[in-house]
């Protein structure tokens, strides 16, 4: 087939790899190139275990492989030899220097922009897919221009609303996509190009355009209001074990409001995950960068009620537990931050446990996809830290099970047989409100959900 389009993706991680693998398989007419620093992601890639665990992906990345989807490492080649490309760095929290532990670490975008000056030999349109502050397009412009000759570029911005775990079924069926773009000649007839693209698979009422500004901004934004979502019921989930309401009950009546909806209502430990804390924190330092102060702070309260409810979560585990948890033995089941993804990063998980750890007590840890992450992540921890594959030789022994990611495989556990197996009183943290807690208080758990009474045999 002949190759009409070339597509380079910089960036090959839960963002790059998904999104570009999409673009392949619904153009197969289009060469889809995907360039990484990390020469170990992008042997990864193109091996039979790819880096990133999504359902439905490797059926999609083994279609394309090797036909119009490419892996490789020759970045400087691949600038050269692309007309569209995509930036999917990553975008962390600075951890230095002005703004730490709040701006966004943009070093990595910058970097992708001089590379990009320095390498090309002819025009292109750069599209941010990464998920940056508003006006970053205005610094990749600066840079994209500083080098007088014939040769243009086209900034566009295309943030990517994916979850993990649902990558493959958001990309192949967007909510929306939205294209930020300059209203010049040049800028409408980038974005026009990019639509051309999406509109292979997505109908064409649900791509979005706007300004680079409002694009930029709306990212930032909406996982703002997604994440004060789950702060919000997570808040009320405090005041529901305070008056015998059952925070599951709460949402549902409160979802019905078709102004409110149903989505993003489940109490749980809080959220995780790569972007909320530090799209929020981004938010938060743009806020007191403009000198809104009282915004700022608003937005800020989500990161404290987040923090609040993981702190609640350990308290409760301690006082409950007779206030001591020390050579205790407790099993987490589940330490990717959300089901279906074997991503650690920012997982409530990786607190709770530092927090157990503190109380002396024994830590084992189970989860289906995420155990590698977690040793990683947790390798410089000192206390005992144990990871079983196995739920039910992980919960053998122990004083407590704590229920901490929502893996389906966790509903059709059988409790029975993991009760028979554990220390008495057998204590039983539900995290994520998923399990029947009547049934398992029937077979002799003391069960402790969250935002509902505990159910207990004392
Ligand atoms: P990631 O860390 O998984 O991947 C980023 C990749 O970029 C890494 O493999 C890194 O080696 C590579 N990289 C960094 N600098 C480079 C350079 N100069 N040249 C080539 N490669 C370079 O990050 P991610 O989760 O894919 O997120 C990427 C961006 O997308 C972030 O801005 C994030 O906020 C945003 N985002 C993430 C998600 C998600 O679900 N993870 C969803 C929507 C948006
Ligand atoms: C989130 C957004 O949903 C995506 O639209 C966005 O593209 C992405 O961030 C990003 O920019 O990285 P993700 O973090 O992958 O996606 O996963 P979510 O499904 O949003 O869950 C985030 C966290 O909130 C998880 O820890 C999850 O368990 C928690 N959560 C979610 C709840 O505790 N309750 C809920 O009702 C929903």
């Amino acid at each position: 087939m002949a190759i009409r389009k070339k597509i380079l993706c910089i960036g090959a991680g839960y963002v790059g790899g998904p999104s570009m693998a999409m673009i392949a398989h619904k153009c197969p007419d289009y060469r889809v190139t995907v360039v990484d620093i990390n020469p170990e992601r992008i042997d990864a890639w193109n091996s039979e275990q790819l880096p990133v665990f999504e359902p439905g992906l490797d059926t999609i990345v083994k279609k394309t492989r090797g036909k119009n989807l490419f892996f490789r490492k020759d970045i400087e080649n691949q600038i050269r030899d692309n007309d569209i490309i995509f930036v999917s760095v990553n975008t962390p929290t600075k951890s230095y220097g002005a703004g730490a532990h709040m701006a966004a670490d943009l070093q990595y975008v910058e970097k992708t922009a001089r590379q990009i000056l320095k390498n090309a030999q002819s025009s292109k349109i750069v599209i941010e897919k990464s998920t940056l502050p508003v006006k970053t397009a205005l610094a990749m412009e600066k840079i994209l221009s500083s080098r007088k000759g014939k040769i243009r570029f086209d900034v566009l911005s295309n943030p990517e609303f994916m979850a993990e775990g649902t990558a493959v079924k958001d990309l192949e069926n967007p909510d929306r996509v939205l294209i930020g773009s300059r209203e010049t000649p040049g800028g409408l007839k980038a974005r026009d190009h990019l639509i051309k693209i999406y509109t292979r698979w997505v109908p064409l009422n649900r791509i979005i355009t706007s300004s680079i500004w409002s694009s930029e901004l709306s990212k930032l934004v909406a996982n703002a209001f997604l994440a004060q979502r789950v702060s919000s019921i997570n808040s009320i989930s405090a005041l529901c074990e305070k008056t015998d309401a059952d925070i599951d009950e709460v949402a549902r009546a409160v979802g019905m409001d078709k102004r409110i909806g149903d989505r993003f209502l489940k109490a749980g430990i809080g959220f995780g995950g790569s972007c909320f804390k530090k799209d929020i924190l981004n938010l938060v330092y743009l806020c007191n960068h403009y000198g809104l102060r009282d915004v700022a702070a608003y937005w800020e309260n989500v990161l404290r009620i987040n923090e609040y409810q993981r702190e609640r979560f350990v308290n409760h585990i301690l006082h409950s537990m007779f206030g001591t948890l020390s050579e205790k033995k407790i099993c987490i089941l589940g330490f990717a931050f959300k089901a279906d993804t074997g991503d650690t990063r920012e997982s409530p998980a990786f607190y709770i446990t530092q927090k157990l750890v503190a109380e002396q007590a024994d830590v084992v840890i189970s989860d289906p996809r995420a155990l590698k992450n977690a040793a990683a992540d947790l390798s410089g921890i000192k206390g005992n830290v144990k990871f079983v594959d196995d739920p039910y030789r992980a919960a053998a022994d122990c004083h407590a099970v704590l229920i901490l990611t929502d893996w389906d495989l966790y509903r059709r556990l059988d409790y029975r047989k993991i009760y028979r197996s554990m220390i008495k009183p057998a204590f039983l943290f539900d995290g994520r409100n998923i399990l029947d807690h009547q049934q398992c208080f029937s077979i002799g758990f003391n069960v402790y959900p969250i935002g509902k009474r505990a159910l207990t045999h004392f």
